[in-house]
């Protein structure tokens, strides 16, 4: 497998709406994250995603672009933007751009004109088409409820958004919207960042035909319908050679409905689109009867089962992203682990599994805390557009009861990531002085920053140790992954291998004790890390609740 510096690092997600507020007007901003810089250095990482800081009308928290090239006024100014990033450098952390350009926003210049008339030089950025028989052109629904096609009266037509009807969804087709792109990508490029994350990037290319698709519980058809497209690829390889290669670019797909297959493409060890996939699976497997909205546990067979077959299906040919949250899922700890009393041991055993695979991981803000999901109440305690529109549209169609569609809000909304990052025990968690665009999560009293970067049996301390791990044994980044007792409920069982060193990766996914014999070339392993300060191997072993070890065979 060939080495490179973007298999070796560490990423860490940044939120900016949700991390740290300068200013005291309660929202996140550029100077904040300037601010933490040397905490993240502390860390130990390598590189920051920075969820989109562009200027926008916040429809959807910024991934609404209106101007490609300027920065959010409530994050800051562009000055203070060139400082962060030469702040990080300084420090040897490089920052990654999130790059929305399936869509822009309805308020972006672009669209402005392009509804405007139909032979207006703009009108063909966008997808237009006309209804049939007085309706939608089709039945696809928007990730955000409702219709993806809007009604636009002043030409009679309707503009395609795969979400919010202030996202409408660019013409990829369109050779000069992708030369409008690639122009603004080599601009970020020339001013020194680091790479790009491309959001929901497999949806780019629509398919020639705009045919119905498999309705879903609202009514609609899910975007399925419009991932891979027929020239998703083409385009990438486009981009790669216009802009990508001018520099050492790390690049990420967003790629929604991808299947291993599809992710060989998009992320091939040839080079010729991008670095890796972040795909969804694994997200999946706790769904219910009618998809996403349900407080169902995942059974921990369906998940070992998703994540061995993305490890070996992409070994030696693509690579991948590991993460178990981000900025649009609840907190792992709440999830797959357990947020009471086993809180820090869950955490620390949900990041002993992730990291010790093989693909670049993925911390999300907070994450390295063991931040947990929010008890968020009313519907009006919630922010996101995704969340607050499907609580009404299920909820009024019968779907669900309020009572129901608030549980599984309560579990999965978007929004248990969002609340501000919990850096103390002061009044809104030392996140702001003045008052959070969104409510602070209750718990800062107990979790945050302040208190464990003191306290060296920490969640914090203990990913710094897996940080430093990886960066220590080459096994954990290049070697082969082969999963042992696949039948275990409890148990995730598996290996690494490359050459003649060989690890174990144990984690009990249980709230009790559960028993193992220790395959025999274990036995008298090296503990490289574990989450009970008092580990002991044996031939046959009780793992305690929660417990998670790696050995080293010897
Ligand atoms: C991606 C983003 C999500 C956003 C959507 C539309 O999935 O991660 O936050 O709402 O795309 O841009
Ligand atoms: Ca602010």
């Amino acid at each position: 497998m060939k080495k490179r510096w973007w298999k070796e690092c560490v990423v860490y997600q940044i939120y900016p709406r949700s991390f740290c507020d300068s200013n005291g007007d309660g929202i996140g901003d550029i100077r904040g994250i300037t601010s933490k810089l040397d905490y993240l250095k502390e860390l130990g990482i390598d590189v920051i995603w920075l969820s989109p800081v562009y200027q926008s009308p916040n429809d959807d928290n910024g991934y609404d672009i209106s101007d490609y090239q300027a920065i959010m006024d409530e994050f800051g100014t562009m000055e203070d933007f060139d400082e962060m990033l030469s702040a990080a450098h300084e420090r040897g952390i490089r920052i990654v751009m999130d790059l929305v350009v399936n869509h822009t926003s309805d308020e972006h210049a672009w669209f402005v004109e392009s509804r405007k008339s139909l032979d207006n030089p703009y009108r063909d950025y966008y997808i237009w088409r006309s209804g049939k028989e007085g309706k939608e052109p089709n039945n696809w629904g928007s990730c955000f409820s409702g219709s993806a096609w809007e009604y636009d009266a002043a030409t009679e037509m309707y503009y395609l958004h795969l979400f919010s009807r202030k996202q409408p969804d660019l013409n990829w087709d369109n050779p000069v919207v992708r030369e409008e792109v690639f122009r603004m990508m080599n601009w970020w490029i020339d001013k020194g960042v680091d790479g790009f994350r491309m959001d929901v990037i497999s949806l780019i290319s629509k398919p020639a035909e705009f045919a119905d698709g498999v309705p879903g519980v609202n009514g609609y058809s899910g975007f399925d319908e419009a991932a891979n497209g027929p020239h998703v690829h083409e385009y990438l390889q486009e981009m790669r050679a216009k802009v990508l290669n001018r520099a050492d670019t790390i690049t990420v797909g967003e790629c929604s409905g991808v299947t291993i297959e599809e992710a060989k493409k998009y992320a091939r060890s040839d080079e010729k689109e991008l670095n890796m996939v972040f795909q969804f699976e694994h997200m999946d497997v706790d769904a219910g009867e009618k998809g996403k909205w349900s407080d169902r546990k995942a059974d921990l067979r369906d998940l070992k089962e998703v994540m061995t077959r993305w490890q070996k299906g992409l070994e030696d040919v693509a690579w991948n992203s590991l993460f178990w949250e981000n900025h649009d899922q609840p907190r792992s700890v709440s999830r797959f682990g357990d947020d009471g009393a086993y809180r820090e041991t869950s955490a620390k055993m949900l990041a002993t599994c992730l990291y010790m695979m093989q693909g670049t991981p993925y911390i999300y803000q907070g994450q390295e805390l063991g931040m947990t999901n929010v008890p968020f109440v009313r519907i009006e305690d919630f922010r996101d557009i995704e969340s607050i529109n499907a609580y009404r549209e299920l909820t009024e169609s019968g779907v669900f009861s309020e009572e129901e569609m608030m549980r599984y809000l309560r579990y999965k909304s978007r929004d248990n990531a969002r609340t501000p990052f919990q850096w103390s025990d002061e009044e809104n968690a030392g996140f702001t002085t003045g008052t959070p665009w969104i409510m602070v999560n209750p718990n800062y009293r107990e979790i945050n920053a302040k208190e464990q970067l003191f306290r060296e049996d920490s969640v914090f301390h203990y990913f710094r140790k897996l940080i430093r791990l990886r960066r220590e044994n080459e096994v954990i980044v290049y070697g082969a992954y082969d999963l042992l007792l696949p039948e275990s409920e409890e148990l995730y069982a598996y290996t690494r291998t490359l050459g003649e060193e060989k690890l174990l990766i144990v984690c009990n996914f249980a709230g009790r004790e559960v028993s193992l014999d220790m395959p025999e070339e274990f036995c008298d392993g090296d503990i490289l890390i574990g989450n009970y300060a008092d580990a002991a191997v044996k031939g046959h072993m009780t793992l305690r609740p929660y417990e998670a070890v790696v050995l080293k065979k010897i």
